[in-house]
């Protein structure tokens, strides 16, 4: 991430040397791969230690999801320790966030299809390191709200990829936090049969999306609870599955 010299074909500019000419033609032509490079070593923020990646860990998480704009203006920056950002990504937000000790995150989502080739999952991984690293950010939450049956070759590899997003992060991005999102309850919500210990012990923390107890809505849905903060109403199949996903948890907490 340092340095912008590192980006600029110098011995081309050499005095008096006849590639001379050429230069400013091959640094327009090389501009574009250049380009990521340059906009690591150029902090958007005015005190240039905000780009620096935040370090500690809180005991506890207040997780934001951004869906872009400039909502974040008025968020309660006391309170909130990681923002994931669903939008656009906005240099500003990354600044302020980081003056206020939170961490602000990429969103992840890939085919499960592509990922059960372990290259393509490798590429993927540094593809997403990279990003955040250009954009100063903290870590990612990965998304993946795709049907999975178990057994089967995306059920293996989707913990293969949460656990080395998560290496991958940690070894690249010191401090860094990589998090996955899972449905309320653990039995195949949605048709998403996940190994849902092993992704809990792959990453930082999941997030349970317990907001969504409704889970997908496919038919006419208007006006209608969608979570219920553990009063089911004596519906025993969903206390009893959501209660099942917090001991799945339990060794993480
Ligand atoms: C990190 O430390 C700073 C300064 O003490 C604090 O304001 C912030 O809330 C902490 N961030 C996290 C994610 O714990
Ligand atoms: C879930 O993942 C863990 C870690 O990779 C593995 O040890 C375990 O066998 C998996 N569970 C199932 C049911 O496949």
């Amino acid at each position: 991430m340092s340095g912008a010299s590192r980006g600029l074909p110098r011995p081309l500019a050499r005095p008096g040397s006849s590639a001379r000419g050429i230069a400013p033609l091959l640094l327009l032509l090389l501009w574009p791969l250049l380009r990521p490079l340059g906009a690591a070593a150029s902090c958007p923020c005015q005190d240039p230690a905000l780009c620096q990646p935040i370090r500690n860990h809180s005991n506890f998480e207040v997780f934001v999801f951004d869906v872009g704009g400039k909502t974040w203006k008025s968020y309660d920056w006391s309170q909130i320790t990681t923002v994931a950002l669903f939008g656009k990504y906005d240099s500003e937000l990354m600044c302020y966030a980081h003056s206020k000790g939170a961490r602000v995150v990429l969103k992840g989502d890939v085919s499960l299809k592509d990922i059960i080739n372990p290259h393509f999952r490798t590429s993927w991984i540094a593809q997403q390191v990279n990003l955040a690293k250009t954009q100063y950010m903290d870590g990612i939450n990965i998304d993946i709200e795709q049907e999975v049956t178990c057994p089967s070759p995306e059920y293996d590899a989707l913990t293969a990829l949460v656990k080395e997003t998560t290496d991958s992060f940690h070894r690249e991005i010191e401090g860094s936090q990589v998090t996955f999102d899972v449905a309320w309850s653990p039995k195949c919500i949605d048709r998403r049969c996940y190994n849902y210990t092993g992704i809990a012990d792959a990453c930082d923390f999941l997030f349970v999306m317990s907001y969504d107890e409704q889970s997908q809505v496919w038919s006419e849905c208007i006006g209608m609870w969608n979570a219920n903060c553990l009063d089911y109403s004596g519906d025993a199949v969903a206390k009893q599955q959501t209660e099942e996903m917090w001991e799945a948890l339990k060794p993480k907490l």
